[in-house]
């Protein structure tokens, strides 16, 4: 075989370690294998003493980490003689399922809250070919009707609640672990549906199992205020949050997240959109890294708890960013000043910047 590209993709990687065998096709689009960024701007700038590092899952294939869970499901579903997968989405996780679906020449359908998903994210499954039902619900009813669709007709569910996908998901512990040498103290993401949190602690856990690591993380999850339902213990009947991604408020892992919480000795705490945003603004202007507003819950839950003096010195913190920041222009637009028009006239730019004339000798 021609070597096309030094990524590997994570069945590849990982596959002593996921439900494959010999006989699964491998449907790849070399996902995995992002970077963990050290955030030390940020950490100046707050004068934190934990290291804080960022594992920018943005940088997968479609631009979140739904693709690890993504090529697993997908590769089961052709393994298992599937023709068609079907998923409720906030919008990542339809973006992820259309291009892996188009990769296995299935066809895909997605059921989306309407008029609530990123730009990006509707034009990526658009753009892929899948059928794409704006339904008026929100997340939790277009979940309610995929379980029900599925349950009644030929089609495979790539939802989290597929084992598959959370499978995939794992390894980005996996990946946290080969990188650091160890488990870090501290993980730290978002909390909307509540599968990654639940693939993040299986990972750590059979990775320590494996002895490829010593120990174990406190895990720790954040919601949008508006859409806390673990955090309320009860859910939301009309989640609202700017972070669309994790508007939320009947998570269909809340079980195994709470377990993941409890067995990990860690929480499950809510940041306000103010807060996310002011993260956002972070991330991109400190650090170079654009995330879209979800994942700056990770780092709005990291203030917080460096706030409330959690974040001891020497601890490793590490936090999910799990979506690519241009997924959601919109957003962006709306946190900053428009640019102002200005005329095409050099003395009148160099001035408005503000800039030194060069020796003439030069
Ligand atoms: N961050 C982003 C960017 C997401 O897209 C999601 C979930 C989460 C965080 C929360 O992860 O659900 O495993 O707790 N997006 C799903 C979707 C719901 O449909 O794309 P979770």
């Amino acid at each position: 075989m021609i070597a096309v590209s030094s990524a590997q993709g994570v069945i590849a990687r990982y596959r002593s370690y996921l439900p494959v065998g010999e006989s699964t096709p491998v449907i790849t689009l070399r996902e995995g294998d992002t970077p963990l960024l050290r955030l030390r701007n940020i950490e100046k700038h707050i004068g934190c003493e934990s290291e804080l590092y960022a594992k920018y899952e943005g940088l997968n294939p479609t631009g979140s980490f739904k693709d690890r869970g993504m090529t697993m499901a997908v590769s089961k579903a052709v393994e298992e003689g599937a023709s068609a997968v079907l998923c409720a989405s906030t919008g990542n996780t339809s973006a992820s399922a259309a291009a892996y679906a188009a990769r296995a020449n299935l066809k895909c359908a997605v059921i989306l809250p309407d008029g609530a998903i990123a730009l990006g994210k509707l034009a990526q499954a658009l753009l892929h070919g899948a059928v794409v039902l704006p339904v008026s619900t929100n997340f939790d009813g277009a979940m309610n009707i995929v379980r029900t669709i599925s349950a009644r007709y030929k089609i495979t569910l790539v939802n989290s609640i597929n084992p598959y996908r959370l499978a995939g998901q794992k390894t980005a512990a996996f990946e946290v672990c080969d990188l650091l040498g160890d488990a870090p103290d501290l993980h730290v993401l978002p909390v909307g549906n509540a599968g990654n949190i639940t693939a993040y602690w299986m990972g750590y856990k059979e990775y320590q199992f494996a002895a490829r690591s010593t120990r174990l993380p406190k895990m720790f999850g954040f919601q949008a205020e508006g859409a806390a339902p673990i955090v309320n213990g009860a859910p939301v009947e009309k989640p609202e949050t700017i972070a669309t991604a994790i508007r939320i408020g009947n998570p269909a892992s809340w079980q195994s997240a709470v377990k993941a919480r409890d067995e990990s000795g860690g929480e499950i705490r809510a940041v306000s959109d103010a807060a996310i945003l002011e993260s956002y603004r972070m991330l991109a202007r400190m650090e170079g890294i654009f995330a879209e507003p979800a994942s700056a819950a990770s780092l709005a839950g990291t203030l917080q708890l460096h706030a409330d003096k959690y974040l001891q010195r020497g601890m490793r913190v590490v936090l999910t960013l799990t979506g690519h920041g241009l997924k959601d222009p919109g957003t962006a637009l709306k946190v900053v000043p428009e640019p102002k028009p200005f005329k095409a006239d050099v003395d009148e730019i160099a001035d408005f910047l503000n800039l030194k004339k060069l020796d003439a000798r030069n």
